[in-house]
């Protein structure tokens, strides 16, 4: 495992590149299987999760050529569909997608259960009931699926939660099913849209995408396609927030603002110095940062993947900050990091307090997921003096080049 060591209380200045989107690529580099012939994606992040996807394509005997510009080319033609090890499987959450992608392309998938970061129970049961309804059959034991079906047929499927994984998932497995497949109360984040536009691209026909309702009428055959991943917005948002705490000017380019939209209305309400262009944010110095209450909620909600990075700012802003956490159970684990830093927070149910301003001292603290991590790294770079983040390993997991794009702004950071 690695550690980050940072030296906060450094002025940043200077201009960041967002990569692609982490929740992207790891569902389209698995959708690659649905193909008859290859893909090429671009704009895939150099990050852990997809180094993991790399492994388990291979395993399956898939042909991959990663270049270092960001593309990436994958042949499925002639992969074997075989039980993937369970080492590979358990390293992240993302693992699923291979369940809809082989089960679209050859009606039978044998894996375990995923792994991913432990924010909370997130079964897959959503998942597994849409398989079902699309005509398959489920053999569960303890941790281990085979899924089969003679064939899959187009139906009508209600997801009982906007899940993004269940969504890509049936999409994944609805794209060569007999006839028309619909999905009601479908998620709407952008990485859904992503995901349809990629299959489209290879001869699928899925309207819908980002509404509520997706239908998706089965193809025989998809063929080759060439594929951009989209700016990655969690990315975004979590240097937009180090800017807003700690930048004195500071450009993010190659984003979508419009996919930051709820962070951005929030950070404007903490008086934060927010100019948003067409593909990029500049941020300036603000003198006072104002209290703010955020609840989690599906896309367009204000996203569960920034309220871990955005309680690091809370710290230091006037007054009493909220922060309701409706998504997942064990999201707050951070926090009780960011209070070893010497932050007044008070944990109930799923609310946090955090009244602020506190001024937060260096010292060694752990990095219990990704974002989590991504949070302690803003707190560091706001304290005084030393801080050691352990457990490093979960922030590379989706942060490309994090401490090159942050050393470039003038932060003293390094990984050892
Ligand atoms: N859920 C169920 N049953 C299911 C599926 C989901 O109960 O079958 C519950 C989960 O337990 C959770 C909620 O529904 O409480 C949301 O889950 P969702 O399926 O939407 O999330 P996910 O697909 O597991 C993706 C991202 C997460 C991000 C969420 C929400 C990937 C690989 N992960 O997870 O990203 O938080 O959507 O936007 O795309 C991260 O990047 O740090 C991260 C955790």
């Amino acid at each position: 495992m690695h550690k980050l060591i940072i030296h906060g209380g450094k002025k940043l200045n200077g201009t960041i590149n967002i990569s692609g989107a982490k929740n992207s690529a790891v569902a389209l580099i698995p959708g690659a299987i649905l193909c008859d012939e290859s893909i090429t994606l671009t704009n895939v992040p150099n990050i852990s999760d997809v180094d993991s996807l790399e492994e388990m394509l291979l395993f399956l005997n898939a042909k991959i050529d990663r270049r270092k510009n960001g593309e990436i080319l994958i042949s499925s033609e002639n992969i074997e569909n075989k039980r993937i090890d369970e080492n590979l499987v358990k390293k992240l959450r993302a693992s699923y997608y291979f369940m809809g992608a082989l089960l679209g392309k050859y009606k039978h998938v044998e894996m375990c259960f995923p792994g991913g970061c432990t924010i909370g129970a997130r079964p897959i049961d959503i998942h597994l009931k849409g398989f079902k309804k699309l005509g398959a059959t489920i053999k569960e034991d303890g941790d281990n699926f085979i899924i089969d079906a003679k064939e899959l047929k187009g139906t009508k499927i209600y997801l009982d939660f906007a899940s993004v994984g269940a969504t890509i998932n049936l999409m994944y497995a609805a794209v060569k099913a007999e006839g028309e497949t619909i999905i009601e109360n479908a998620a709407k984040e952008p990485e859904i849209v992503n995901v349809a536009t990629y299959l489209n691209n290879m001869g699928a026909k899925i309207t819908g995408a980002g509404t509520k309702t997706i239908k998706i009428k089965g193809v025989k055959y998809l063929h080759s396609c060439f594929h951009e991943v989209i700016p990655d917005r969690i990315e975004t948002g979590t240097y937009e927030i180090i800017a807003a705490a700690i930048g004195e000017k500071i450009t993010i380019k190659n984003i979508i603002p419009e996919h930051v939209e709820a962070l951005n209305e929030k950070l404007t309400e903490m008086g934060v110095d927010i100019t948003i262009k067409e593909d990029k944010v500049v941020i300036k110095e603000s003198k006072n940062l104002n209290s703010v209450s955020i609840k989690t909620e599906v896309y367009p909600g204000f996203p569960t993947d920034l309220q871990q990075v955005l309680a690091s700012l809370m710290v230091i802003a006037e007054g009493t900050s909220t922060i309701q956490e409706t998504i997942y159970e064990n999201r707050f684990l951070n926090l009780y990091e960011l209070m070893k830093m010497g932050a007044k927070i008070k944990i109930s149910g799923d609310t946090a307090t955090i009244t602020g301003p506190t001024k937060l001292k260096g010292t060694e603290v752990n990095a219990t997921d990704l974002r989590a991590g991504a949070g302690l790294v803003i707190a560091a770079l706001i304290a005084n003096g030393k801080t050691v983040i352990n457990n490093a390993d979960y922030i590379l997991r989706g942060y490309e080049n994090i401490v090159e794009k942050l050393k470039s702004i003038g932060a003293d950071i390094e990984l050892v």
